[in-house]
């Protein structure tokens, strides 16, 4: 439990486009559960950042996403932290921090298709390989081990005859989109 004056405060840490968090910015816009309070990136060039900017919320590029002080004090003020799209392994120190209150989004039904180097294009080219006849979106609390922490929510989509990795993905996306303002929203009632 935190105390709570407010909307609980969010930070989102990113490495790329950033369309998770402009659907989170989107769903939490006239919150009063949570709000996106600051977005961290690992790199100055992730659009991420200016849909941030545009937005109005501060932002921080690491200098160094591997040095955990520079992590626990860009998270200052954090009571939630969401990684969308983020690709670096988050130092145990901050893990331990936010226990239970850190959730990542994975493009695909884990625990299949997980763990070191599985992200983007990589990740449906597998499922595609597989034969799977369906994939989806999961959130899961972040531990130690990429794409390993306990499963909070999924959602399922088909795999369609034809599908390519960029029509399966752009599929998945859209269910990322929606399951993770969900659970942000489930986490943040929680929490507080
Ligand atoms: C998403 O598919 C997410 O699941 C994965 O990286 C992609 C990032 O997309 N971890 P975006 O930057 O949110 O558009």
């Amino acid at each position: 439990m935190i105390e709570r004056e407010g909307p609980v405060r969010v930070a989102v840490l990113v490495s790329g486009g950033g369309t998770n968090l402009q659907a989170l910015l989107d769903a939490l816009r006239d919150s009063h559960i949570a709000r996106v309070a600051r977005v961290i990136a690992n790199r100055p060039d992730a659009g991420a950042l200016e849909r941030a900017r545009s937005a109005g919320v501060p932002t921080t590029v690491l200098r160094d996403a591997d040095d955990p002080a520079e992590l626990h004090s860009a998270l200052a003020g954090a009571q939630m932290v969401v990684l969308a799209g983020y690709l670096k392994l988050v130092h145990a120190s901050v893990v331990a921090r936010f226990r239970g209150r850190m959730i990542n989004i994975h493009p695909a039904l884990l625990p299949d298709f997980g763990g070191p180097g599985m992200y983007g294009r990589r990740v449906h080219e597998a499922v595609l390989a597989s034969g799977a006849k369906e994939s989806g979106a999961t959130v899961h609390f972040v531990d130690e081990e990429f794409d390993r922490g306990a499963i909070i929510a999924q959602e399922k989509v088909r795999v369609e005859p034809g599908d390519t990795p960029d029509t399966l993905a752009a599929r998945v996306l859209e269910a990322e989109h929606r399951l993770l303002s969900k659970v942000v929203l489930d986490l943040a009632r929680r929490i507080s």
